[in-house]
Parts: structure tokens; sequence; C-alpha cells
């Protein structure tokens, strides 16, 4: 598990943001096969589902029963998104371990995905820290569209900061910052993160990437360079929001944990493990991932 500071730590989306945009429903047994064998990879959180509106996303309706069907392995953190109140009282009822909240910095991306303004979701968040108040129930707050919203473009980074000061004011310990659209380039990802890290140097910080224009990676490094320890990431590469339009895929774990091997960054997760349950994805979900090492192998692979 990883906890020294120069441990990159995963957080495994597949099942949430991954799933979440798939055409097909996935079976409720493979979301839960799934989230087992990721327990046993040494990733260090798993976003197991969504407490979203089954009309809004169809796929994660299962939420309650993945929950319910799913074996804890101490010291991994089982999370799940949350939009609304209604959203966490269901995920307390669910015995998370950790709510994730999600607010678009752009209003119109944050309109469409969650038919409420920034303003309105914020209200929202006062309602469900009132609800968590008490419980063991820790909270993540994510900041999507941070590099670019589809419908408005590049975001100013003081509205970043403004959004992590909203969060913190509400009394929320860990920041997500999302490429929710996969426009971020290295530069602008290592530019925001030092000065993240500038005016916040100890908040727990997590960069979710979209590998939409293949710059996923890339940014990963860039961010790593800047002292980020934590990363969102989905297994096979699948993923993206339904209402944000051209959004694919988050960057790929398995892909990611090989080029920070590769480079000697520690993670702590067991990258065949991985590769292994990666190889079953196709399966669950009736086609091929984008992943690379799943197709191409490690770059220790010989050939006869
Ligand atoms: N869980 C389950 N049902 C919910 C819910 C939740 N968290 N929030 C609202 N609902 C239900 C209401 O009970 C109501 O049902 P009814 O019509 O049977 O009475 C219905 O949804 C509409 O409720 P309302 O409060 O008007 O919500 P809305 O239609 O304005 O939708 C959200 C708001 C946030 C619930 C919805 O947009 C959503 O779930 N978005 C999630 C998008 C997402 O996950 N995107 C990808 C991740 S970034
Ligand atoms: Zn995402």
């Amino acid at each position: 598990m990883p906890q020294s500071k120069d441990v990159v730590a995963i957080n495994e989306v597949v099942l949430r943001d991954g799933f979440q945009n798939e055409p097909t429903f996935v079976a409720t047994e493979e979301k839960i096969r799934l989230a087992n064998g990721l327990s046993l990879t040494g990733v260090r959180r798993i976003e197991v589902s969504s407490f979203t509106s089954p009309m809004a996303i169809p796929n994660l309706r299962d939420a309650e029963d993945v929950f319910r069907g799913i074996d804890r392995v101490p010291g991994v953190i089982y999370t799940a998104l949350v939009p609304n109140e209604r959203g966490v009282q269901r995920a307390i009822e669910s015995k998370v371990d950790e709510v994730n909240l999600v607010m678009s910095i752009g209003e119109k991306h944050n309109l469409t995905n969650l038919r409420m303004t920034c303003a309105q979701s914020l209200e929202q968040f006062k309602g469900i820290m009132g609800a968590l108040a008490g419980t063991e129930i820790s909270v993540n707050g994510t900041i999507a569209t941070a590099f670019g919203c589809p419908f408005e473009g590049q975001q100013p980074v003081e509205r970043v900061l403004w959004a992590i000061d909203a969060y913190l004011e509400l009394g929320i310990t860990g920041i997500t910052v999302a490429d929710t659209i996969g426009v971020a380039n290295p530069r602008q990802v290592g530019g925001l993160m030092a000065l993240i890290r500038k005016h916040h140097e100890d908040l727990p910080l997590t960069l979710h990437l979209h590998n939409t224009r293949d710059m996923g990676l890339a940014n990963a490094l860039a961010a790593v360079d800047e002292g980020v320890r934590s990363f969102d990431s989905a297994l096979g590469g699948i993923g993206g929001c339904p209402y944000a339009p051209g959004a694919t895929g988050n960057v790929c774990t398995e892909d990611l944990v090989h080029m920070l091997h590769g480079c000697g960054i520690e993670t702590g997760v067991d990258l065949e493990a991985l590769i292994d349950l990666s190889g079953t994805l196709s399966e669950s979900i009736g086609h091929q991932v984008p992943g690379y090492v799943l197709k191409s192998g490690t770059s220790s692979r010989l050939y006869a």
C-alpha cells in the first residue's frame, strides 16, 4: 500500500468512470468480480460506483448491489461519486469509506451534467457535509473540466483555485483536479499543479486524466515532476463523461503503472495482476479496450 511521499498512489475508477460511459449494461456480478480483483492489486482507492440518478447514469443503477456484493480489503478505500443530497443518503446506507463530490467549474458543463449551477452544487454539498457529520466517512472534492469545458473552453486557473477554496471551506480534505475531456497538455498540467501546490503545499491532491488526445501519460509524468503523488485511472483505459460531448477514456491504469515503474517510481501495485484483470474486461463490456500494454506486453517482453 503506497504510503511514502515518493510512492504514487493509484485510484482505480473503471467501475465508475469506466462503466458510466458503456452503452450496454455491465452485469452486477461482473462489476463485483472486477472490484474484488482490483482490491488485491495494491491500488489505494477504488471508486466502486456513483449514487446518481438512474435516469442520468443507467449503467450504475446497481450501486447498492455492487457495494453489498464486494469483499472489502482492509487498507483499500472504497469510494463513490455523489452529486447531491439524495445521493449521500444512499452512500451512507451503502457504508462507503469516502464520498467523492463533483462539480464542474465550467458552468455550462455543470448544468448539462448535474442540472445545477455551481452555486446550487455548493449548496447541495453543504447539506451533504451536514449529513456526513459524525460519521467516519471522508470526503473528496472533484473539480471537473479544470483544464477545459466542452462548451466554454479553457478555464482560468483562478477558477480552479476558487473551487479548491470553496471545497476547503466546506471541510473537505482531499481534492481531485479532473481533465474531464482530455484537453490538457503537459506544460499546462505542470503549471497548474505547481500553482496549486504553491498555494496548498500539504493538500492531498489527485489528478484525474483522460487520454482523449493521447496526452494522458505525458500529463501524468508532468504532474509527478511537480510533486503529485495520486492519480485516478481506469483499467483498460475506458471511460468518459456521458454529458461531455467527445469525451473518451481515462488514462489507462496498467499503462500508467507500467510507465511509472519503468521510470523507477513505485506504486505498490502488482502490474501483472492488473494486466491479467484488464484482459478480462473486453468480455465484460463486449468490446476491445484502448490500453497499450495489454496488447504489446511490457517493455521487458522478449521474443524467441
Ligand atoms: N440518486 C437516485 N435518484 C436520484 C438522485 C440520486 N442521487 N438524485 C435525484 N434522483 C431522482 C429523484 O428522486 C427524481 O426521481 P423521481 O422523478 O422518480 O421523483 C429524479 O431523479 C429527478 O430528481 P431531481 O432532483 O430533479 O434531479 P435532476 O433530474 O435535476 O438530476 C442529478 C440531477 C444530479 C441527480 C442528475 O443530473 C445526475 O445524477 N447526474 C449525474 C451525472 C454524472 O454522474 N455524470 C458523470 C460523472 S461526472
Ligand atoms: Zn473522468
